[in-house]
């Protein structure tokens, strides 16, 4: 049984406590956040405990950590958790600073603890089962992979301010999704963007619609397409060509209702947003990493599958700037 502190008691802490409660490998030991009422709320709905951050990083009866505070706070408390000898599972992305996401690891790989960062998209069923086909060679080699990834609705520019911006917040579940599904990190990265939803995201430094395209050392190609807003809900699609075939993954609907009449053929929308298009994602993510701390064994997601995303986000971030394309290596 892993004795689990989750650090961090906002939205994704929620999503969390359900999964390691749920889990009969794991139990929630604690909870903490910076205001002691939102762990006390969140440990009281969970039959835990609220305790301080330093508490429960100093507890040696915790095996490990879930990390699910702000993004400003995940690699100093990587550090601190992995050297008082505890699992961690972190939430994404590891920094907004990559120069300080590479510090993080080279500190934080010294314990010799295992890391895994969130990329829950990696354990929703449609995406795992496209990636189960692609290993099983039923479309050949792949050539071409495209991704939509659009938001129902842009959140508050106050939250846009303290992102790091659409490609490290946003984007950064695309670009390890890219990893996944073509096995390697792209050699250059092309980004536009720009604000056409909100005026005001603009203003503050961002984009909300945005399109990579990024090239691969044997020359493959994958192309992402994020917004902040679609009308119709979250749009979660991914598109793989392959030299024998197709692969596809199509939105989850709230219900799969067809209506045909003279009017027209219609259906349900797709699901609202991430919190009911991944709640098994993030059940079988938690999972992994269960399995993977019990049994010794590699993550399914490491600390430098992270990093290699912040790379590609700090690399498409420049792009963006400059219209030039760049190179993952210069960055
Ligand atoms: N994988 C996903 O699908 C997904 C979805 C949403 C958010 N996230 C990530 O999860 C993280 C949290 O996002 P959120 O939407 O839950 O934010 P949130 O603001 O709702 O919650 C963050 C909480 O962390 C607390 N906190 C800050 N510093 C702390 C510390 N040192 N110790 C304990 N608590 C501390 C804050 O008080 C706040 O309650 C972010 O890094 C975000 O990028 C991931």
């Amino acid at each position: 049984m892993i004795k689990v502190g989750l650090l961090g008691a906002g939205r994704i802490a929620g999503v969390h406590a359900t999964a390691i409660s749920n889990n009969p490998g794991s139990e929630l030991s604690a909870v903490s956040d910076y205001f002691p009422e939102n762990a006390e709320k969140l440990a009281e709905q969970f039959r835990s405990v609220a305790r301080t951050t330093d508490e429960i990083i100093a507890d040696p009866a915790i095996n490990a950590v879930l990390i699910a505070t702000s993004t400003d706070t995940h690699s100093e408390l990587i550090e601190a958790a992995t050297a008082a000898g505890k699992a961690v599972l972190c939430e994404k992305p590891v920094d907004l600073s990559l120069e300080r996401a590479r510090a993080c690891r080279d500190n934080a790989m010294q314990h010799g603890q295992p890391i895994m960062i969130g990329f829950n998209r990696r354990f929703d069923p449609n995406f795992k089962a496209m990636k189960t086909a692609l290993d099983a060679g039923e479309i050949g080699k792949s050539e071409l992979l495209s991704i939509t990834s659009f938001d129902p609705a842009p959140p508050p520019v106050a939250y846009i301010k303290v992102s790091g911006g659409l490609f490290r917040d946003m984007m950064i579940h695309d670009f390890d999704m890219a990893t996944f599904m073509m096995g390697e990190a792209p050699v250059s990265i092309m980004a536009v963007g720009s604000s056409v939803v909100d005026s005001e995201i603009g203003e503050a430094g961002d984009v909300d619609t945005a399109a990579v395209t990024m090239t691969y050392a044997d020359g493959r190609i994958a192309v992402i397409k994020n917004s902040r807003r679609a009308v119709y809900g979250y749009d979660q699609r991914v598109e793989l060509l392959g030299s024998e075939g197709l692969l596809q993954a199509q939105n989850m609907l709230e219900n799969t209702v067809v209506k045909s009449t003279t009017a027209g053929v219609t259906g349900a929308k797709p699901t609202y947003f991430f919190l009911e298009r991944y709640m098994p994602a993030y059940a079988a993510e938690w999972s992994a990493f269960v399995e993977a701390v019990n049994a010794g064994s590699a993550l399914p997601v490491s600390l430098d599958d992270g990093i290699t995303a912040l790379a590609m986000a700090e690399a498409a971030t420049k792009s963006a700037k400059t219209g030039q394309p760049v190179m993952l290596a210069d960055v």
